[in-house]
């Protein structure tokens, strides 16, 4: 089978499509459908350890990859998560899940990890209807997700982008009941101290900025808010079935998934990215 594979960290360009042994396991698949993640060109720069320390990090040549859709030798469509990395033509999926028929791949994938991490941590933030809720990254994938769970739960979402809408300058901004993290730095810094004293609950799932948001317990008994981790509770059944609309963003080839990574590495990319093999 064709993998990307690479033998060192780097820029996107360590990325290569070679020639490698197809995988053995029970479940193997065609793969029909590549989901792309940011987090994966964090691996990729060598900085995963660093910055997921509980992650042993790849072994060199890796292939990189936690998602894909896939048709079994029985033909069942069934999506999950790979043993053996995801940028790859075949793949053994360890626990498959049924794909419904009018899901499509670039959904399904949409909803299978950024599905599970929005959905968790939307049941982290417990949003009451009229709470005010910050959504940082909003265009992402997480973040579209976010913005339809709060409006949903009856909240009043500030939706916060380099993409335009409520940008990062949130200096006139009035409290906020639950900020949704996932960047870390000098802007989870200023999210933080945005929670409404008393009652404000951030939720906190990434550090896109390279930073993990620095709060101290301090920080926490001053305010008087709570700050949540994600839980680990939510299954891609279980969001399957909430009727979310991903937003849908570029479908590369295999042999461009490096553009994929400059993409996301520039913040230039909206919604779900994908490859086809
Ligand atoms: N995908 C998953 O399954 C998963 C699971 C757990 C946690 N997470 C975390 O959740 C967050 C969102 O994930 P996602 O998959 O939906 O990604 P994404 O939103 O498609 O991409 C990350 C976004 O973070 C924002 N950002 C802000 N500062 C940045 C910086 N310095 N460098 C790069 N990006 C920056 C950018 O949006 P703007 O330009 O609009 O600000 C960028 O588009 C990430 O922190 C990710 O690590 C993701």
């Amino acid at each position: 089978m064709k993998a990307v594979r690479f033998h060192e960290f780097g820029g996107p360009g360590v990325l290569r499509v070679e020639e490698v042994p197809d995988p053995v396991g029970e479940t193997l698949v065609d793969v029909t459908a590549i989901g792309l993640n940011y987090g994966e060109t964090v691996i990729r720069r060598g900085k995963g350890r660093e910055l997921f320390p509980w992650y042993p990090g790849p072994s060199l040549p890796a292939v990189l990859g936690s998602e894909v859709v896939g048709t079994t030798a029985e033909g069942r469509r069934v999506m999950g998560v790979p043993r053996d990395g995801a940028y790859a033509t075949k793949a053994v999926i360890e626990h498959p899940i049924d794909v419904p028929d009018d899901v499509s791949d670039h959904e399904a994938l949409a909803l299978l990890l950024q599905g599970t991490t929005a959905v968790a941590a939307a049941r982290a933030a417990r949003i009451r209807p009229g709470d005010r809720v910050l959504v940082e990254a909003a265009a992402g994938g997480v973040g579209t997700l976010l913005v339809q769970l709060a409006e949903r739960a009856g909240a009043t979402v500030l939706a916060a982008s380099s993409k335009g809408g409520l940008g990062y300058d949130w200096d006139d901004l009035e409290p906020v009941d639950v900020v949704f993290e996932s960047i870390g730095g000098e802007v989870g810094r200023r999210a933080f101290e945005l929670l409404k004293d008393g009652v404000g609950r951030m939720v906190v799932f990434g550090y896109a900025s390279g930073e993990p948001l620095d709060v101290t317990a301090s920080d926490i008994f001053r305010k008087g808010v709570a700050v949540l981790g994600l839980p680990r509770d939510t299954t891609p059944e279980e969001v399957l079935k909430l009727g979310l609309r991903p937003s849908l963003g570029e479908v590369y080839r295999l042999d461009e998934i490096a553009a994929a990574h400059e993409a996301l590495e520039a913040r230039t990319t909206r919604g779900k990215l994908i490859a086809r093999p």
